[in-house]
């Protein structure tokens, strides 16, 4: 009898970030760091490459990766001093079968998704808990909106048919790294991109950016509960 040992979440998020940064990351590279608790493993595996002697500069997602990465001794540069981004790798919330997700569930989709727009490949490390089949029938959208004038903008938000929830976080609304509120957008059928306009998202005035990540990315790696990893592309 074979016996499938399965691995926990944590183990899960670690095996997809050190099999994404082993795959994509070589030397002299500008790299691209994501943020949440799966990127915090591509962090720490990036650090073991520069220790070991790779010359990589990397862009940080967020002021606690750039934080981390510090910490762990790697080089970090402004995304306004370099041309372009090799590879990021970062985290998701959801995955659909055509690579699209929703991020921002840790707050940081503004500067998420402004780095991988500027990267050459986006990689997204998950564990299978985030694979599903339409894109937000897991979880709800993140808005980034600006603190101005935010319960109309929230109005503009629900009339794209969603339930938008200020984010809060200890009583107070949560801020982004870029002093922005977030509304997390309930679409009670998910999301179909198709038809649905992230453009009417992006007009609503006071909306700075939305956690939808379509056509962006280049491969999934994808951890398993028997411990194996997928890379998807
Ligand atoms: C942060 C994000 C993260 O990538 C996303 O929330 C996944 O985080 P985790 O790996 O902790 O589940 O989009 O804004």
């Amino acid at each position: 009898m074979i016996t499938v040992t399965e691995v926990d979440q944590n183990q899960m998020k670690r095996i997809a970030g050190e099999k994404a940064v082993e795959e994509f990351v070589k030397d002299g590279m500008t790299v691209g760091l994501g943020t949440g608790s799966t990127a915090y493993y591509v962090i720490l595996k990036v650090a073991e490459l520069v220790k070991k002697g790779y010359n990589l500069k990397c862009v940080a997602t967020s002021v606690a990766s750039e934080k981390l990465a510090l910490e762990n001794g790697i080089t970090i540069v402004d995304l306004n001093d370099v041309d372009h981004v090799d590879v990021t790798i970062d985290g998701a919330d959801e995955v659909d079968p055509k690579m699209n997700l929703i991020k921002g569930l840790g707050g940081a989709l503004l500067r998420e998704k402004i780095v991988a727009a500027a990267s050459v490949e986006e990689i997204i490390v998950v564990d299978e808990s985030k694979l599903v089949e339409k894109i937000g029938t897991r979880c709800s959208l993140p808005v980034e909106v600006l603190p101005f004038g935010h319960v109309r903008t929230a109005f503009g938000l629900s009339r794209q048919g969603c339930e938008p929830v200020l984010r809060m976080k200890d009583g107070k609304p949560y801020v982004t790294d870029g002093g922005n509120f977030i509304y997390d957008c309930r679409f009670p059928e998910g999301i179909d991109y198709i038809s649905f306009k992230e453009s009417a998202l992006d007009v609503i005035p006071g909306v700075v950016e939305c956690g939808l990540f379509i056509n962006m990315v280049r491969a999934v790696v994808i951890a398993h509960k028997d411990g194996t990893v997928e890379i998807r592309e």
